[in-house]
């Protein structure tokens, strides 16, 4: 079931978000988080900082697996999404590192990577809580809109749209990178929970289609109206296309 949620600003979207992820985390043995990069989920792990900060949350016990990265990009480069998960969260929270995957984006067999890291996934029993964002043409991880949407952990091809987006964290367009390597449908819809957020009026566009009774693998998140237990987190702005 998806649960629609609008807030007056991205701090108190985030605010919210974090508390979803807090409760699982306390409420479960060995919790397994699936992570998102990007500039939506940044307030919210600020959040969950604060929390660990506060003894609110432990992430000693905390497995985290990462939705995606860019091929091609070493983890010490800045805009690769295991240096952003250090610097916007690992870093700061006493999660123990050698618990945390990002798929490699510079692995010699790509495809072989994708294999391991679904491994990886059924062997940690899928993430009790995934966080995701959602990017402006609707795409989920690196899943692109498609006539066909992929199950299974998958090199994809960047969209020129995406490309276009994600060109504001490089010097140049050109220094974005053509492929990323992302989870694919399964690995997302196996999370036990899912929590999404979005803010701002670009996205605005794109989150209307959580609040209509349509799926189109052409705007991947609407697909994740089928999961049982989804909450979208907007802040007013990313809602404004929804109608009351
Ligand atoms: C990143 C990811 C992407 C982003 C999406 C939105 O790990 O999975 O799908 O969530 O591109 O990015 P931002 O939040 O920067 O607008």
């Amino acid at each position: 079931m998806i649960t629609i949620k609008v807030f007056e600003s991205y701090d108190e979207m985030s605010a919210y978000a974090a508390e979803i992820v807090k409760e699982v985390i306390n409420s479960t043995e060995k919790p397994v988080i699936g992570l998102a990069t990007g500039s939506s989920p940044i307030g919210l792990y600020k959040k969950l900082i604060e929390m660990n900060k506060n003894k609110q949350i432990d992430f000693s016990q905390v497995t985290s697996i990462n939705l995606d990265e860019y091929v091609g990009l070493s983890s010490d480069h800045p805009q690769s999404y295991s240096y952003f998960m250090n610097e916007y969260l690992f870093d700061h929270i006493n999660i123990d590192k050698a618990n945390t995957f990002v798929p490699n984006g510079l692995a010699d067999d790509l495809e072989q990577e994708c294999r391991l890291y679904d491994q990886r996934l059924r062997d940690l029993g899928y993430a009790d809580i995934q966080i995701l964002g959602i990017g402006q043409n609707g795409h989920i991880g690196f899943n692109e809109p498609s006539a066909k949407l992929n199950t299974n952990t998958n090199i994809v091809n960047l969209t020129p749209k995406t490309i276009k987006d994600n060109a504001r964290f490089f010097d140049s367009i050109d220094d974005v990178p053509k492929q990323g390597i992302t989870l694919g449908l399964e690995g997302i819809f196996k999370a036990k929970k899912i929590v999404l957020v979005a803010n701002g009026l670009n996205k605005a566009e794109v989150c209307k289609s959580f609040a209509d009774e349509y799926i189109d693998t052409q705007v991947p998140a609407s697909l994740l109206k089928l999961h049982k237990d989804i909450t979208v987190c907007l802040d007013k702005e990313a809602a404004s296309l929804i109608e009351k």
